[in-house]
């Protein structure tokens, strides 16, 4: 009997150790998120607004995706402790064994990289604090996607905050009222404000989408987080590929792959492929409306960074 104690009082412990360890990846992991999300649009709208030869985005959706995939593998080979036949059988198993469960993660990779091409074309065409303030409807927009999807109920006060969301980036959205300055403003501005507008908008939806999808997925069966980004990355390759070829498919026969690549160009693609894996933690540990409003955080971090760094009114 005495001995059952002990096993019962250890198991507790074991339990309390592991909830505490899930605690703390819960927080880090949007912590990081917060500074992931504010320096990456930052780089992002740096490099899109210098002079000189600009590289083509569609390219560098490719390659972060690349970045992740194989960071995944790696991450896979070290927990399969260095044994080469046993993760090639894993791999074997869990991507072509397990077709069916692949192929299902076409549909948010196919969105996600229609998605990371659009925030290229929402952040050249709108400010970085209008861009992040914009794209934080995407709360809204999961909200929605989680209580039709994942039948997630939302209380009363949750849908305040949502209403409240809504008008915030409502007001974000009106023009300044000196009318000479807003005429100057309309010739030069209004038709790429208009676009960049549109891009966040359709973002804001497929990443509600996406990201709920992903995290039914990824809730709903024992598949480890890695393989599933593998599984998204094989998808995400190809879809981006296709997309480049559409897009600057003869621009890049005559100018190379890595035309205009910067160092900053790298970091863009560092911290995209590094917050791509911080968001599948998060989704995993936490959940996309915590990811949400966690990410909101960055905004404030971007705004007075813009303007110190763009002179951003
Ligand atoms: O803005 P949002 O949170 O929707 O952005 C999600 C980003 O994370 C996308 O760039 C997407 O490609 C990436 N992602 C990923 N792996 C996942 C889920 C999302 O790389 N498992």
């Amino acid at each position: 009997m005495a001995s059952v104690k002990v096993e019962i009082g250890r198991e507790t412990d074991t339990e309390k150790s592991e909830k505490h360890w899930f605690c703390n990846i819960k927080y880090i992991s949007l912590v990081l998120l917060v500074l992931q999300n504010a320096s990456l649009i930052l780089t992002m709208r740096y490099t899109r607004t210098q002079a000189g030869k600009l590289y083509f985005s569609t390219t560098t959706v490719i390659v972060t995706e690349f970045v992740k995939m194989s960071t995944c593998l790696c991450i896979i080979f070290i927990q399969k402790g260095g044994n080469v036949k046993e993760y090639l059988n894993y791999l074997w198993h869990g991507i072509v064994t397990e077709a069916r469960d692949t192929f299902k993660l076409a549909i948010p990779s196919g969105i996600y990289t229609i998605q990371n091409n659009l925030l290229f074309v929402a952040v050249s065409n709108l400010s970085a604090a209008t861009f992040q303030v914009s794209y934080q409807l995407k709360i809204l927009t999961t909200a929605l996607f989680c209580v039709l999807l994942l039948g997630k109920r939302l209380v009363k006060m949750q849908w305040l905050a949502l209403l409240l969301l809504f008008v915030g980036v409502a007001i974000v959205q009106i023009q300044p009222s000196d009318p000479t300055k807003a005429a100057q403003e309309k010739t030069s501005q209004s038709q790429s404000a208009y676009t960049g507008m549109v891009a966040v908008l359709v973002s804001c939806i497929s990443s509600g989408f996406a990201g709920v999808y992903f995290e039914k997925i990824l809730k709903g069966s024992s598949a480890s987080l890695w393989l599933r980004n593998v599984q998204l990355g094989l998808f995400g390759v190809f879809f981006g590929l296709i997309g480049m070829w559409m897009k600057d498919g003869d621009d890049i026969m005559e100018k190379g792959f890595f035309f205009g690549y910067t160092k900053y160009v790298w970091t863009v693609i560092g911290l995209q492929a590094f917050g791509g894996l911080l968001v599948a933690v998060v989704v995993k540990y936490a959940d996309n409306i915590l990811k949400g409003f966690a990410t909101s955080l960055s905004i404030i971090i971007s705004t007075v960074v813009s303007v110190y760094l763009f002179g951003f009114t």
